[in-house]
């Protein structure tokens, strides 16, 4: 008998409780959230809250809120979200400390009980932290990615159609390269309804709106002023998962694990790629012009030192 989908997410804080939701709403699949025993209470509660949300609208998802990793076993998709969050003046790196010995107990948890799901990471730093679980839980290079160029994008997408007042649904961009501060926004290759941007926006407004993409989530943790962004988060996840298990085949930026595309080999890094059925299907390759290519480097040098503070 067809089953449902199962979708496992790790770490069911503020990302982590969106997802559930957006995959209900979604009709995705059975969700489980799991987390550490000391919360196991209030995911408890988590999941029962959204089984009673889901009555009201008439959603067959099921939740569960768990602290035993056993219970998501089976699951297609596993989407990594167990971290720290940045406070206030922190960067990204700051949180390496922290997050690579939770990310080596996530990793150890996949291998034994999901090893072979989708898994999605949205943990930061995050390009250092997907590289980290593939490393560690030993998955194909095919069934892991990082989520952030589909957030960065979003929110370049949504500074655009601000300024130039158009439907976001026309405005196409895409960010690749780490998810820091020297990530890439593609100006040349964005349009508006397939109109150039660049000839849309003079040079000054434009490189002022790359700059508050390329600050996206720091704006964000100074406005939260507890932790960092989470609806956003989980909808650029949510809709990772949903081309993975839908066999949509959407082409997104996202961190894959290169093979000599864009010069950089064996490490995860922001890219065009195709998500279906198969995973990472396939990276597409971009012709950059010079100044982009070094943008690119640049940031996959901080990318490399990140994942060398790791010492994984
Ligand atoms: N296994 C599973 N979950 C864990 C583990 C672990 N070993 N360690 C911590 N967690 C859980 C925490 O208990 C918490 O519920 O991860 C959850 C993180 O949730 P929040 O603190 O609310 O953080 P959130 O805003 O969801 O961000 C999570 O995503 O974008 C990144 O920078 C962000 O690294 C952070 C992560």
């Amino acid at each position: 008998m067809a089953r449902r989908n199962k979708i496992a997410v790790v770490g069911a804080g503020n990302i982590g409780g969106n997802i559930g939701l957006l995959c209900a709403e979604r009709r995705l699949g059975d969700v489980v959230l799991y987390d550490i025993p000391q919360v196991e209470g209030p995911v408890k509660g988590k999941a029962l809250d959204i089984n009673q949300l889901n009555a009201v609208r008439g959603l067959d998802s099921r939740l569960v809120g768990t602290s035993n990793f056993a219970d998501c076993a089976g699951a297609d998709v596993v989407i990594v979200t167990a971290g720290r969050p940045r406070k206030p003046g922190m960067s990204r790196d700051d949180l390496i400390a922290t997050n690579v010995e939770i990310i080596k107990n996530v990793a150890e948890n996949v291998k034994q009980h999901t090893p072979d799901a989708f898994v999605i990471v949205i943990s930061n730093p995050l390009d250092a932290m997907v590289y980290a679980l593939h490393k560690i839980a030993g998955l194909k290079d095919n069934m892991v990615a990082g989520m952030a160029g589909v957030l960065d994008s979003a929110r370049f997408r949504f500074f655009v159609s601000e300024a130039l007042d158009v439907s976001i649904d026309d405005v196409n961009a895409m960010v690749l390269g780490g998810h820091g501060d020297d990530m890439v926004p593609l100006t040349r290759l964005c349009n508006v309804g397939g109109v150039p941007l660049e000839s849309l926006l003079p040079a000054d407004k434009l490189a002022a709106i790359v700059e508050r993409t390329r600050k996206g989530g720091g704006e964000l943790v100074s406005l939260y002023g507890t932790g960092s962004a989470y609806f956003a988060p989980a909808e650029s996840a949510v809709a990772m998962a949903e081309s993975f298990l839908l066999d949509r085949k959407r082409v997104m930026p996202v961190a894959a694990r290169l093979h000599g595309e864009y010069g950089i080999d064996g490490f995860f890094f922001g890219v065009p790629a195709r998500l279906g059925k198969g995973g990472v299907e396939k990276v597409y390759e971009i012709a950059l012009e010079a100044d982009e290519k070094a943008m690119l480097d640049k940031s996959f040098e901080a990318v490399k030192s990140t994942v060398a503070a790791c010492n994984i």
